[in-house]
């Protein structure tokens, strides 16, 4: 059974991972060209706006369960080639909807049971994206 520190800390581990992705997926719309990278930069451009959502909830759910949010960013690998590029980026969302699931059940067995439910809702949000990602990788 998990504790509520625990659980501050994994939410933590999950913001550091959206400021990392917000950064990752910026750099890499700069750095889409070509027909592929202009419905990959449009993808992208999209997906942020996501991301800084969910990590503005859980900046704000951090300070609510009284833990300290994280400002600092995931460092992450930079590939130039656009299929390296978005299998790199189709591993860190799978990821990411692991990890949502597994907090989400963390808040669940705490009783927190809004953020359970957003939680679910932004592991959704995560999978989306990974389907966006998986369809672009199908045309390469
Ligand atoms: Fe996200
Ligand atoms: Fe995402």
């Amino acid at each position: 059974m998990a504790n509520k520190q625990e659980l501050i800390q994994g939410l933590n581990e999950d913001l550091a991972a959206e400021w990392g992705t917000i950064i990752r997926y910026t750099y890499q719309a700069a750095n889409s060209f070509g027909i592929v990278g202009s419905e990959l930069r449009a993808i992208l451009e999209r997906e942020v706006q996501d991301e800084i959502g969910h990590a503005a909830f859980l900046t704000d759910v951090i300070v609510d369960l009284g833990g300290e949010p994280t400002t600092t960013p995931d460092t992450f690998d930079k590939p130039k080639d656009i299929k390296q590029m978005l299998q790199f980026d189709l591993e860190m969302e799978k990821q990411d909807v692991e990890n949502y699931k597994k907090h989400a059940r963390m808040a669940e067995d705490l009783g927190e049971i809004e953020l359970k439910v957003k939680l679910e809702e932004i592991a959704a949000d995560e999978d989306r994206h990974a389907r966006e990602i998986r369809r672009l990788l199908k045309g390469l």
